[in-house]
């Protein structure tokens, strides 16, 4: 906690270590102050009064100086850390080499309670400083009533179960918020969907509002259930741990009371054993508010501790112990061999005994039903995750053996679910390749062969206008242009050695979908004399598909038949009926 404070900023770190630090320091200096002016007024010392009183207004005004610049300093350091903290979660979640902490709901739910936690990490000095207050008062408490009498001193230890209590509460509550954070996001996804624009329309044709409203009362009345569960098995625990004390604390003044009654000890101790007794409980309900205050901390620094491991070994594991290059070109293709694959955290086979061969310089077709696993294919090809079984090789490479991030640097892709990054035009579709983001030429170009060039006149300020309604002055695109700035971006990479296109088209209609994909056929084959390249499209529509040097049809996660269209045809099987049904459909 205290590295990432000093990392985020260590002008205001140090500064609040040492106005922190300063402050209880002030206090007793104060004392002496005040001391000294006594002594001069006993002895008639005008010199040492004034300096008694100098001493104390001198100090109150540090003191009260100290206060104002520890609380700035802290403020902006808290800012400063929250940041930090927030661009560290940033490279974390979007360095990860694949999807999973996306795509997997317990993963989700970690980085759900990490984003709602990070607030316990950012003001690192309270909490420490006030846990070593507690102790230095607690152990102050413990001389003084050992000094009375040394069975006195283990009244603290009657303080114990009531330490252990808390510390298994605030182990239960964390328990709880786990099993609830699912929930949480279910809350957050039902606020979500009533106010924000994509799922108005049909939550008005379909009049949920209410019902919408009346499944967010009955998750948040379950979580609140829970939550009573949750306080009133603490409150048991806490009251026993209570109640041990109160029982030490009563044992001690009898002991104290019978001692005074023989005269043993004054009345005096019976007193401060009486007061410092009730400081103790006072004393131990703060030492146990800090140790709440630090093991919240130290939970929300576990969860950041889990995204950061889950990152390194994300990394380690896709990491080759032995690189090779990612080929500059491609000779012979990709070969799947036998491929299996289960989507982590589940044992259902997606993909089960793929064997394929991509040739160098082809173009191929994905077609299949929904959920067939095409995508998934994809995901596998992109290495988003790793096959659970066979290989995939890239000119008798396996995939495994190229640096991940060169390899996707061999990528360019267009998706399904493709992102709707509101930035200006020229970024938005420029970030397809960083090395010319900003290059008009660059950008017209890649519009251009994406054939989404005609969007361009619908923007009022070409390519300095804001894309999406988020932001002041922005411009909301139709879905089919959204996904055709998607597709630009997409052909920013000249000369990709696999380019996949996973349904990126299906928001366009029917004819410009059949002359985009000639076209990147065409432009494929020049690619392809070139340098080998392979562009991979999933298509649901079997006039475009037809195009295509290879078509693969997936079915229930296997290759069902691949060939070319005409083999297809003449084979007569699963292809060929689902081409005629849709030659007829649309006639
Ligand atoms: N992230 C995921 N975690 C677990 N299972 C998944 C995940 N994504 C997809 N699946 C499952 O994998 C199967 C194949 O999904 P995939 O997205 O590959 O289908 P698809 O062929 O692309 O379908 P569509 O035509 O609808 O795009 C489906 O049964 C789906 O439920
Ligand atoms: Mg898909």
């Amino acid at each position: 906690m205290l590295r990432a404070s000093w990392r985020a900023d260590r002008l205001r770190s140090a500064g609040a270590l040492v106005t922190t630090g300063l402050i209880p320091v002030t206090r007793p200096l104060r004392a002496i102050g005040l001391g000294v002016f006594v002594d001069g007024v006993i002895s008639g010392d005008h010199r040492r009064m004034v300096t008694g009183v100098a001493i104390v207004a001198g100090l109150t005004g540090v003191n009260r100086m100290l206060d104002w610049a520890s609380l700035t300093i802290r403020m902006r350091l808290r800012e400063h850390t929250i940041l930090f903290l927030d661009q560290k979660v940033m490279e974390l979640a979007a360095g990860a080499p694949g999807l999973e902490h996306h795509e997997r709901p317990d993963l989700q739910d970690h980085m759900e309670l990490l984003r709602i936690d990070r607030g316990y990490l950012v003001n690192p000095f309270m909490p420490i400083a006030w846990t070593l207050a507690s102790v230095i008062q607690i152990a102050v408490t413990v001389l003084v009533l050992a000094r009375l009498h040394p069975v006195l001193a283990l009244l603290p230890v009657a303080g114990v179960p009531s330490l252990l209590a808390t510390i298994r509460v605030e182990g239960m509550r964390e328990k709880v918020r786990r099993q609830e954070a699912e929930r949480t996001r279910l809350l957050l996804h039902l606020l979500e969907l009533t106010t924000e624009a994509p799922a108005g329309k049909e939550v008005r044709v379909f009049g949920l509002a209410d019902e919408l409203v009346r499944r967010h009362r009955e998750v948040f009345d379950d979580v609140e259930r829970a939550q009573v569960r949750f306080n009133v098995r603490s409150a048991l625990i806490m009251a026993t741990g209570w109640t041990t004390f109160a029982l030490g604390y009563m044992a001690a003044i009898a002991f104290v009371a019978l001692r005074a009654v023989d005269g043993a000890l004054s009345v005096g101790a019976v007193v401060i054993t009486f007061s410092m007794g009730a400081q103790i409980n006072g004393q131990l309900s703060e030492l146990v508010a800090n140790i709440t205050w630090f093991s919240r901390t130290a939970n929300a620094i576990g969860r950041f501790r889990w995204l950061q491991k889950y990152a390194d070994e994300a990394e380690a594991a896709v990491t080759p112990r032995d690189p090779r290059p990612a080929p500059e070109r491609l000779r012979d293709g990709i070969t799947l061999d036998d491929v299996g694959f289960a989507y982590p955290g589940t044992d259902v086979p997606v993909l089960d005994h793929v064997s394929l061969r991509l040739p160098a310089g082809s173009t191929v077709a994905i077609v299949g039903e929904n959920g067939a696993g095409k995508t998934t294919l994809v995901k596998l090809l992109c290495r988003f995750y790793e096959p659970t079984h066979g290989t995939i090789e890239v000119d008798g490479t396996d995939l495994r053996c190229f640096a991940i991030d060169e390899w996707r640097a061999r990528l360019a892709g267009g998706f399904q679910d493709f992102a709707r990054l509101q930035f200006v035009a020229l970024e938005s579709v420029g970030v397809g390749d960083l090395r010319h983001f900003e290059s008009e030429p660059a950008v017209v170009g890649a519009l251009t062969r994406a054939a989404a060039d005609d969007v361009l006149p619908s923007l009022p300020d070409g390519l300095a206008t804001q894309l999406g309604r988020d932001f002041d002055g922005g411009v909301e695109l139709s879905v089919g242009q959204w996904q055709k700035v998607a597709l630009g971006r997409a052909m920013m990479r000249e000369a990709p050695l696999v380019l996949v296109l996973d349904e990126p088209t299906a928001s366009l209609d029917a004819p410009t979908e059949h002359s985009l994909f000639e076209r990147f056929a065409g432009a494929a084959r020049e690619a392809a004399a070139h340098n080998g390249a392979i562009t991979v499209l999933v298509s649901h529509r079997f006039s475009t598909v037809r195009v295509a040097d290879l078509i693969v049809v997936v079915a229930g996660g296997r290759v069902a038949e691949a060939g070319s269209h005409d083999q297809l045809m003449d084979a007569d099987g699963m292809y060929a009926e689902l081409y005629r049904l849709q030659a007829r459909g649309y006639g």
